[in-house]
């Protein structure tokens, strides 16, 4: 049993064995009616946790789904309706859960959070975003590139806006799969400089080009996120929008990659502000493809924790 905590703190070959589960998994479900559970029920009989202290749609579906398809059973909690929302310690909260779950996956906003849980959790925690990263979800999005594009590894990722938690999973994976990833965006919004140095520790320095049209020329991959996430204040709105306006991501920038350059948005996207409608249904989009790719990837990652 192994939490799923990072990207950069799972090693590279098991992140590559995720995502070829993945893809298996995927291609045995193809064509089965949604929802119906696996011929392959691993979790039968087990009980996963999945807590959110903030909004979701995918994650929150995805998981629960992915979970009862392999024939587990799932409890959402909010954290505000449980006593974590009203002063009962993490490590406490922790301990309980682990009398009754098989696995705990949380949404939180510190990081903190998730590392207290994973710490005096007897069971597996994973990862289902915090302020600082994303990892699920870039588990997906590689699977996501790979299925279009074929291995990424050597190819060239570029993300043009915030420098955000989700960002900071690319500049892991970027390390770990073997990628190069350029950022573009204004520096007040520079991503943290320790995910830059992971993926330079790794080989993989990231390139920091502040003018987008520059950076996006020779991308295999341009991808871009929301440009206030949900633990920005709302008071940052303006100004947040005025200096990332230039890092749109339009039919002009994305004519400026390859021909066959994809375009990814993790979702949910504010249309026509970080990204236009043009190109987010456009020919290089496979955001829907994103989006169902974290149900095959989740399963995969719930697999590898439980050891089955
Ligand atoms: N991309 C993503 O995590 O979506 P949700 O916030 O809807 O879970």
């Amino acid at each position: 049993m192994q939490s799923f905590l990072d990207i950069h703190k799972t090693d590279a070959t098991e992140l590559r064995a995720i995502i070829d589960q993945a893809r298996a998994m995927k291609a045995a479900r193809n064509g089965r009616p949604k929802g119906e559970a696996d011929d392959d029920q691993p979790l039968k009989g087990r009980m996963v946790a999945l807590i959110f202290e903030k909004p979701s749609t995918r994650t929150r579906i995805s998981f629960d789904v992915g979970v009862r398809q392999m024939g587990g059973q799932t409890m959402v909690l909010s954290g505000a309706d449980m006593q974590l929302g009203h002063g009962e310690t993490i490590a406490d909260t922790a301990r309980v859960l682990s009398r009754y779950v098989d696995l705990i996956m949380i949404r939180t906003f510190e990081e903190q959070t998730l590392m207290e849980m994973a710490e005096y959790a007897d069971v597996p925690v994973i990862n289902g975003l915090t302020n600082r990263t994303h990892p699920c979800q870039i588990m997906a999005d590689v699977m996501t590139y790979e299925e279009h594009r074929g291995p990424i590894a050597g190819k060239k990722v570029v993300w043009s806006g915030d420098g955000n938690n989700v960002f900071a999973s690319f500049a892991h994976a970027a390390g770990q799969f073997g990628f190069d990833l350029t950022f573009t965006g204004p520096e007040t919004l520079d991503p943290e400089r320790a995910w830059m140095d992971f993926a330079a520790t790794k080989g993989r320095p990231i390139t920091v080009e502040r003018n987008p049209e520059r950076a996006v020329k020779g991308a295999d991959l341009v991808v871009t996120d929301t440009w206030v996430s949900m633990h920005d204040p709302q008071s940052a709105r303006e100004r947040r929008h005025n200096q990332l306006r230039p890092y749109q991501v339009n039919e002009h920038l994305m004519s400026l990659a390859k021909p066959d350059a994809l375009f990814m948005h993790c979702l949910p996207a504010h249309r026509d502000d970080e990204a236009t409608s043009a190109v987010m249904d456009g020919p290089h989009s496979v955001i829907w493809d994103e989006a169902e790719n974290r149900l095959h990837a989740q399963k995969a990652i719930v697999r590898w924790c439980l050891g089955l």
